[in-house]
């Protein structure tokens, strides 16, 4: 039987040097992408899939990430009294349900592995799935929901994979394939920043997997790989052949907001078809292009 997915895990203790000094005194996944904070475009994202259970990995500098989903008792008042609707609404969708989000504390950067051995307790024996903030994915479908749509009838773990340039494999995990019904592919190796004349392939993971909990104890061995951090690819390499895995071809589009020029075409992407602001961004834009 298929066990229902139900828990995300949302590393979030990175340094985020590549936004520094922005970074310098406020976490990077609190940077807004037009009006929201990357975390919340993740948590609105794992909702829209049915998951009801989150935990956040923290680290020094991060508290601002756990107090943004309380309740702002005196700032709802506030806007109750001076009518601002919508201003009340946009802060009321922010928060999450009593006892639905827990932190815990990676102490040191290790990595991404590292960072999801640190939710063991909180996964114990469930299916999960892992959210990256630094990838925003515009989809009309949520892109979680729908790789927990293919966990529903793969009953293994399944990574959102997208195609990149092949000289740019040594930036990702790269899959190696097998069977390819053009959307779901079956994973038969997988390689973390691979040189472009020795990767596999050019289908490349980004920030969203469902992972089975049996993850947690090839993370257990804290074993050292590229870069001398411990990454998640190497534990979930380990897991080929045991539990079903496949790659999705999701449908959307992705921004990686943890490099500069994807958090700015972000702001972009997410803003020019709001009919609050549309009319502005195309404007601007002309301008700027007329200048090239
Ligand atoms: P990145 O590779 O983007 O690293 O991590 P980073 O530290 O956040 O940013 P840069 O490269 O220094 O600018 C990918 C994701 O994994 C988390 C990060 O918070 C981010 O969500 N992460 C990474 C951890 O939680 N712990 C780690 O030890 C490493």
């Amino acid at each position: 039987m298929i066990r229902p997915l139900k828990k995300a895990v949302l590393p979030v203790a990175g340094l985020g040097t590549r936004f520094l000094p922005a970074t310098k005194a406020m976490p990077k996944e609190m940077l807004p992408v037009v009006d929201k904070p990357l975390i919340q475009y993740a948590i609105d994202e794992a909702r829209e899939a049915g998951i009801e259970e989150f935990c956040l990995v923290t680290g020094r500098g991060k508290d601002s990430l756990i107090d943004y989903f309380d309740i702002a008792f005196e700032l709802e008042a506030t806007l109750k009294e001076r009518g601002k609707k919508s201003a009340l609404e946009a802060i009321q969708q922010s928060s999450v349900r009593a006892g639905s989000l827990v932190a815990v504390r990676q102490q040191e950067p290790l990595g991404l592995g590292h960072a999801i051995w640190c939710a063991r307790s909180f996964i114990g024996n469930d299916p999960f799935a892992i959210l990256l903030p630094d990838d925003v994915v515009k989809s009309g479908r949520s892109c979680v929901a729908q790789l927990v749509d293919a966990y529903n009838q793969t009953g293994g773990n399944v990574v959102a994979v997208t195609e990149v340039p092949h000289e740019h494999t040594n930036r990702y995990g790269i899959l190696d394939t097998g069977s390819d019904d053009g959307k779901l592919v079956e994973v038969k190796g997988l390689v973390e920043k691979p040189d472009p004349k020795d990767a596999p392939s050019n289908l490349s993971i980004i920030g969203r997997y469902v992972m089975m909990p049996e993850i947690m104890e090839h993370l257990s061995k804290l074993e050292k790989g590229a870069g001398g951090e411990v990454q998640l690819t190497d534990a979930m390499a380990k897991m080929i052949g045991h539990v079903p895995f496949h790659g999705l071809r999701y449908e959307g589009t992705r921004f990686d907001c943890g490099d500069k020029a994807g958090f700015l075409e972000a702001q972009i992407a997410l803003s020019i078809d709001r009919p609050d602001l549309g009319g502005a961004v195309k404007e601007f834009l002309k301008k700027y292009v007329n200048q090239i």
